[in-house]
């Protein structure tokens, strides 16, 4: 590790024990924890990913200059925006401060969340810019963690967002990780792939959750390299893991994640049933086509079979006929 490395992560590690400290010492936290127990975070939790608060004062840039810290080491931090005369001021102010750690559990970046949903012309959650020692591309929350978790699990679960991952956790899947709000990643794709062998999505249940199941399963089949098993886990409509848990618990959640796990064809059965009416025969025609394409891909015979005679039965097809395109559509694949 470089000298620069080091002095960064130094510096997060000193700025996330601050806003931990904030958070649960200070009547500054006060606000910030009645909101995240109201979210049905416990203290443990609370430790476990060591959230904190930034508070409504300037609060980080008088603590490091009393430190004596390098002006340069600073600015490259991205804990700070910079002014038109380079005037260092605390990026995060007003925010619920979730630590995002490296591969080993190092803080190398923040994300901060508002106290409130209600709309404002400020973003939901402000992440720290890249950094010498922050690449989003390459970063999944709580993979540190995850990732020794997957060795038992055989599994990792993708989820949406940083609540997702933490209510997960505290419901016991402790194999959770998350993209950087940014969509999901090849880089990320490919660190995955180096430590488990099967990755279950479970993305919100809303057409954006959708739609980026579609997006990060065509990302994982694109990634040839990898042997990388994608499954789907999709969430009842309008809700997402995180509201899960705190609407049925955390015993339901294991067992809707253990029930409910499908394979990408599945998903695709239905997902790209969305928008048509199959009822006219044209777009009866264009979702089989789309889905013998997706069915084409699968190399296990027998899993093959099934979903022809679910398709069969479905739309009162005969099996060989769907069969005969099938082999068709894969020579025009190659
Ligand atoms: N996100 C972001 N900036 C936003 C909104 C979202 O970076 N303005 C990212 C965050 O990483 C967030 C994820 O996208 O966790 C998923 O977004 P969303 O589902 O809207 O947020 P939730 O995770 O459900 O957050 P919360 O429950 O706190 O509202
Ligand atoms: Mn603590
Ligand atoms: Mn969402
Ligand atoms: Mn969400
Ligand atoms: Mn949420």
């Amino acid at each position: 590790l470089n000298n620069e490395t080091q002095q960064l992560l130094n510096l997060h590690d000193k700025a996330a024990k601050l806003y931990h400290h904030i958070l649960i010492n200070t009547p500054a936290g006060q606000s910030a924890l009645n909101y995240l127990r109201k979210r049905g975070m416990s203290g443990e939790l609370i430790d476990q990913f060591g959230l904190g608060y930034a508070p409504d004062q300037r609060i980080l840039k008088p603590f490091f200059e009393q430190q004596k810290i390098d002006y340069q080491l600073l600015r490259k931090s991205g804990l700070f925006s910079e002014d038109q005369q380079g005037k260092l001021r605390d990026r995060f102010v007003e925010r619920v401060m979730y630590p995002i750690k490296n591969g080993q559990g190092q803080v190398i970046a923040f994300s901060g969340r508002l106290l409130t949903n209600e709309k404002t012309d400020l973003p939901k959650y402000l992440n720290s810019p890249e950094t010498p020692i922050f690449n989003k591309r390459r970063t999944l929350f709580n993979f540190d963690i995850a990732r020794k978790s997957a060795r038992k699990d055989g599994k990792l679960y993708l989820f949406e967002g940083f609540m997702d991952v933490i209510s997960a956790f505290g419901a016991g899947i402790t194999n959770g990780i998350a993209s950087m709000g940014t969509s999901f990643t090849e880089e990320q794709v490919a660190i995955i792939g180096r430590a488990t062998s099967q990755l279950d999505i479970c993305y919100d249940g809303d057409e954006p959750g959708q739609n980026a199941i579609d997006r990060a399963i065509s990302l994982v089949d694109d990634h040839r390299s990898n042997q990388l098993q994608v499954k789907v886990v999709q969430l009842p409509a309008g809700i997402d893991p995180d509201e899960y848990v705190q609407k049925y618990g955390a015993k339901q959640f294991s067992a809707y994640l253990a029930n409910k796990e499908e394979t990408t064809v599945e998903f695709y059965l239905r997902f790209l049933k969305n928008g048509k009416n199959l009822d006219n025969q044209n777009e009866l025609m264009s979702y089989l086509n789309q889905v013998l394409k997706v069915i084409a891909k699968v190399d296990a015979p027998l899993e093959e079979d099934m979903y022809l005679q679910q398709l069969a039965n479905e739309f009162n097809l005969d099996r060989q006929t769907l069969r005969t395109q099938i082999n068709q559509l894969r020579q025009e694949l190659g």
